[in-house]
């Protein structure tokens, strides 16, 4: 059997949509395996995000040179796509810069990936960077469940794609077009087959997801928050969650449905970028860090344990000293559970790109070190804050010595259990007895009663 090996970049997205591709080549016989050496098809799934995730595709196209010739002298053969958002961006270029690669495929055309591979076996490259959204997941198969399951307990659903923002530091809108919603009834099914193979967390993605307006089967246009409700209705489902939202989306009733729905986890990764409203202006976020505040304020209203996370942009063209002290300080207001945090990178054909006025490289370190120190002090308080607490924990896997268990608390900490019996996939009530660096521990305790302050709460 003919093997393809399926490397992601970037984003939980392209996870996803590794997956898709997954399925579309099994269709031509290609079973996955987890090594380039050994695999017939090698298909890289890029990030075009940032100018350094672009250039890490490049250099593994060199790795991948020296095997493609190796295997060519054994007389194998050996196909490279390149997919994903670097794809979109650069087209045939990449196939000019890197003679290794046989076919080019944008995000929008993976149901058109197989006749690209056949095309490039009969020796003609083929470059595919069409948007055709719609056909594309009306095409594809459906996405094997028990593939998925075998992946964890937990799957991702993608519910739109695109982006209509245009912050002017983004590639997305170019990358994976406009904003564009799935329907509901499409969302449903493929969550229900997830669960119904085994899955117990659904995490609903999108580039934008709380832009979310899929056609509902009642011909109505649904929100993110009607779409969590349905699902929240689906047997088997334990958890949901939802990335990555934008403030200016956060719609009233998607707040409500924090305190509303019981499965829907208390964890919302909502990006702020910066903490000055003229660089937020110049980034055309389209609110000010007041605002965001008010949002927040709003959300800890509905659930008040609610974990919050960010993306942080420093050295954004422009960005004075006070300006970056303002991102500090709104970092340390709000306090965030985790977060992302990177040096602005110009990507070709933004806005920002054409700006000027870029902040030095020096500068741009020197900012991230602070605001990273400051992040994982947050992080870390965060994770204090929760020793002692009583927590349900969903078991991915046996931990690293018998009897523990690794799983996940509501608010996305990795947590190693003691003192409990139960498989992936069960939830298991526990007491948080102490932090790591990078996770927490636990023992198993009674399940909560009913009707205990807790219960209600979660
Ligand atoms: N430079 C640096 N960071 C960027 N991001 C997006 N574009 C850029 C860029 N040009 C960050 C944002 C976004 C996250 C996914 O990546 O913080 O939320
Ligand atoms: Fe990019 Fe802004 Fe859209 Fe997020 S909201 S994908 S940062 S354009």
């Amino acid at each position: 059997m003919k093997k393809a090996f399926i490397k992601s970049y970037g984003c939980q997205m392209n996870v996803y949509d590794s997956g898709r591709m997954a399925d579309v080549v099994a269709e031509q016989g290609y079973s996955e395996t987890a090594t380039a050496e050994d695999a017939d098809l090698i298909i890289l799934n890029t990030c075009h995000i940032r100018e350094k995730a672009a250039e890490k595709v490049y250099s593994e196209l060199g790795r991948l040179r020296a095997l493609k010739r190796d295997r060519a002298e054994a007389g194998i053969d050996t196909t490279i796509v390149v997919a994903g958002c670097v794809a979109q961006a650069e087209g045939r270029e990449i196939i000019r810069r890197a003679p290794v690669v046989d076919a080019v495929v944008g995000p929008g055309s993976y149901h058109r990936l197989p006749d690209l591979i056949e095309q490039a076996q009969a020796r003609r490259k083929g470059v595919d960077a069409e948007f055709d959204q719609v056909e594309k997941f009306a095409a594809l198969p459906r996405p094997d469940a028990s593939r998925i399951r075998s992946r964890g307990v937990s799957a991702f659903v993608t519910v739109q794609e695109g982006c209509d923002k245009f912050c002017s530091f983004c590639v997305v809108p170019y990358t994976r077009g406009g904003e564009l919603s799935r329907p509901v009834a499409a969302v449903l099914d493929e969550a229900r087959a997830v669960l119904e193979a085994g899955v117990r967390e659904i995490t609903l993605i999108g580039q934008n997801v709380n832009a979310y307006h899929g056609e509902g089967p009642d011909g109505r246009t649904w929100s993110l928050g009607d779409l969590i409700r349905a699902v929240a209705d689906l047997p088997g489902v334990a958890r949901i969650r939802y990335t990555t939202s934008h403030p200016r989306d956060m719609s009233d009733d998607l707040v409500a449905a924090h305190a509303e729905i019981p499965s829907l986890m208390p964890y919302l990764h909502l990006p702020v970028q910066a903490g000055a409203d003229r660089v937020l202006k110049a980034m055309n976020r389209r609110h000010t860090a007041d605002e965001y505040r008010r949002l927040i304020e709003s959300i800890r209203a509905a659930r008040p344990d609610i974990a919050l996370s960010s993306d942080f942009i420093v050295g954004f063209p422009g960005e004075t000293d006070s300006e970056f002290e303002d991102t500090l300080r709104i970092a340390a207001e709000i306090g965030f559970a985790s977060s992302f945090s990177f040096k602005y990178s110009p990507r070709p054909g933004t806005p920002a790109a054409d700006i000027g006025d870029q902040v030095p490289e020096t500068l741009k370190s020197e900012r991230l070190q602070r605001l990273q120190a400051q992040l994982e002090h947050d992080r870390q308080a965060f994770n204090r804050a929760t020793v002692g607490q009583v927590l349900e924990v969903l078991v991915e896997k046996e931990g690293r010595h018998p009897g523990q268990l690794n799983g996940k608390t509501p608010y996305l900490q990795q947590v190693q259990v003691t003192g409990a019996a139960a498989q992936p996939g069960e939830l298991v009530t526990v007491r948080v007895t102490g932090t790591a660096p990078n996770s927490l521990f636990a023992e198993a305790v009674e399940p909560m009663r009913a009707g205990s302050p807790l219960v209600a709460a979660a």
